[in-house]
């Protein structure tokens, strides 16, 4: 086969491959085998040295033609194939935008706050305001004029953090009566003062550094503390059923005297004795008492013309019994595995 012949089979041969290919992958494969520095192209103009001087240029100015007539059919054939595939992508990839949307999960709110929540409506529906104080309050409001001066050994019921010598992140939602007894005296109050507060404290499964509590504070004359009972006898019922007994154990705060726990049945046992109340049926949900006389007058009310009461309660234990949670870290974990049950 001479060099004319053999350049015409490659020409037809390139010609038919370049046809024959479909993707874009394939074409360098192409492009080495026929064009590439160890391709066919190169193989067959290799032979042009043994040619005799007359008849090196025809062939030489083939051999070009071919190389020219391969390399426009793989570009032709390159943007062929390629405008092919991105109107293949373009129409796979389309939008329907008639298809329905996917639906967006709602969120909902947090097991703390739907508990707030209640509490609140309780309160609100037996007349109690909401009083909002600042969770970052001073030594004076948290302790001193709460009738816990600097060297009280009660200050050891209160680990605390502490921003500066003289402020500090609450330890309990009590400072607020202080604020809210100088705001509206000599009025008459009713109040309940949910909220966050925070201690110095170990983790464990049963205390958290921060937590939620809600205060209550009533004060007006000849306020007594069966007033007190009766009002947490009928948060019980509302809060976790009719037919709830409480029970006052006599406790201690430096700002109430006298000063009670009040324990309610244990919801989950009926008072038969569990796990969860440690088998005594009872269950703590609040320290509660009747306002000091000091607190009474560091809020600016006469304790000789005025009286009240107040109570402290926690928010995530009772809601820890109530759906029978055994670790109060879940609340602040963010797990959604956990929240997403409530
Ligand atoms: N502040 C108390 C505590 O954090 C609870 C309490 C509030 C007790 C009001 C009596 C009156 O434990």
């Amino acid at each position: 086969m001479n060099i004319n012949e053999a350049l015409e089979a490659l020409e037809r041969e390139g010609m038919e491959a370049l046809d024959a290919l479909s993707r874009s992958e394939e074409l360098p494969v192409w492009y080495r085998a026929f064009l590439g520095r160890k391709g066919r192209l190169t193989d067959v103009l290799r032979a042009l040295g043994k040619l005799s001087t007359e008849e090196r240029p025809a062939a030489g100015k083939k051999g070009n033609e071919v190389k020219i007539a391969l390399e426009n059919a793989f570009n032709d054939r390159q943007e062929a194939i390629r405008e092919a595939e991105l109107q293949a992508a373009l129409s796979s990839d389309a939008v329907d935008v008639t298809l329905p949307g996917r639906p967006v999960k709602p969120g909902h709110l947090h097991l703390s706050t739907r508990t707030l929540r209640r509490v609140r409506e309780i309160f609100g529906e037996m007349g109690f305001q909401v009083y909002e104080a600042p969770e970052v309050e001073t030594d004076e409001n948290n302790f001193e004029l709460l009738n816990i001066p600097a060297y009280h050994p009660a200050r050891d019921m209160w680990d605390t953090f502490w921003v500066d010598d003289q402020v500090v992140l609450r330890t309990h939602t009590s400072p607020g009566q202080i604020r809210c007894m100088r705001e509206r005296h000599p009025e008459p109050i009713r109040v309940i003062l949910p909220g966050k507060c925070y201690r110095y404290e170990q983790i464990t499964p049963r205390s958290e550094h921060q937590f939620y509590q809600v205060e209550g504070l009533a004060v007006g004359h000849n306020i007594r503390l069966t007033d007190l009972i009766g009002t947490m006898q009928q948060f019980a019922e509302k809060m976790y059923g009719e037919g709830r007994q409480m029970r006052i154990r006599g406790s201690y705060f430096p700002f109430t005297e006298p000063s009670v726990e009040v324990d309610m049945d244990c919801m989950l046992c009926k008072g038969e004795g569990c796990r969860v109340c440690k088998h005594t049926g009872w269950l703590e949900v609040a320290g509660a008492g009747m306002v000091h006389p000091v607190v009474l007058r560091n809020g600016g009310y006469d304790p000789d013309e005025w009286s009240g009461f107040a109570f402290g309660m926690g928010v995530e234990r009772p809601a820890m019994l109530q759906h029978g949670i055994e670790d109060i870290r879940y609340f602040y974990g963010n797990d959604l595995r956990f929240l997403r049950q409530f």
